[in-house]
């Protein structure tokens, strides 16, 4: 697939990485680093370009900025109109907020008309991430996702999964809320889920009960 990454910071540069080995064909942009931009773009073979021709030739454009640089990331992006997004965005800093009890993707996806909006890679850190992506099967990281699409969703189920995740889908961008920040009991932000413990989770949220307790794994592999 075609995928943009907008915003190849510490969280961006880990999903480059990643599809790049998978085989993707990446374009990077947003910087204002150009010559670290185009020195990743070097060492995956991936393009460095202007946000704008990055999202016009991609088919999934990774959205991966501070929260405060959202709005020049997005005008700057130009339309994402039939464009799957993979949000991995937290609302910490400043910039425009979601309202009480509305979460943070929700009121993203309503700052992406037309996008075929998924919040996901935003729950664990990026050097956790970096390191977790060459477990083998059974210890892999639960990267939880979220949104209204589920095509979308499935397409980017398959990317976390050849990334070396385990996808879980939590369901609609209105429902997501334990999948996002702060880091606090009773969420899975800041934590490592796997897979056999995640669909407890997931049941729980659909049924509206508060999520089992976060599990602690003692077999870790790398
Ligand atoms: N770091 C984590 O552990 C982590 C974990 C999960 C989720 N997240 C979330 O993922 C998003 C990205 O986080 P990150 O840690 O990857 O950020 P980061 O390392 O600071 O990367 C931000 C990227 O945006 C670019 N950028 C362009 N214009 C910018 C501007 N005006 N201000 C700031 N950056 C600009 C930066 O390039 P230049 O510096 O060259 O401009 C960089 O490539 C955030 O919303 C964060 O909350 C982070």
């Amino acid at each position: 697939m075609k995928i943009a990454v907008i915003g190849a910071g510490r969280i961006g540069a880990n999903i480059a990485r990643g599809l790049a080995r998978a085989g993707h064909s990446l374009s990077l942009g947003f910087a204002r680093d150009t010559a670290a931009l185009a020195a990743l773009a070097g060492e995956l073979g991936a393009a460095a370009t202007s946000p704008a021709d990055a999202v016009a030739g991609a088919d999934v454009v990774v959205v991966s900025v501070p929260w405060r640089a959202i709005p020049e990331a997005l005008a700057q992006a130009g339309p994402l109109e039939g464009k799957i997004v993979i949000d991995t965005t937290n609302q910490f800093g400043s910039g425009p907020m979601p309202a009480p009890g509305q979460t943070a993707a929700a009121f993203n996806a309503a700052r992406m008309p037309g996008a075929r909006y998924t919040k996901s890679f935003n729950t664990l850190t990026s050097a956790f991430q970096a390191q977790a992506a060459a477990r083998p099967a059974d210890q892999r990281v639960v990267q939880w996702l979220c949104g209204d699409d589920a095509a979308a969703k499935e397409q980017v189920g398959a990317l976390i999964e050849e990334a070396g995740y385990a996808p879980v889908d939590l369901g609609g961008t209105a429902d997501c809320a334990v999948m996002e920040a702060p880091r606090r009991a009773g969420a899975v932000y800041g934590e490592e889920w796997r897979l056999p413990e995640a669909l407890a989770v997931v049941e729980a949220v659909r049924a509206g009960r508060p999520i089992p307790d976060t599990p602690s794994y003692s077999d870790v592999a790398t």
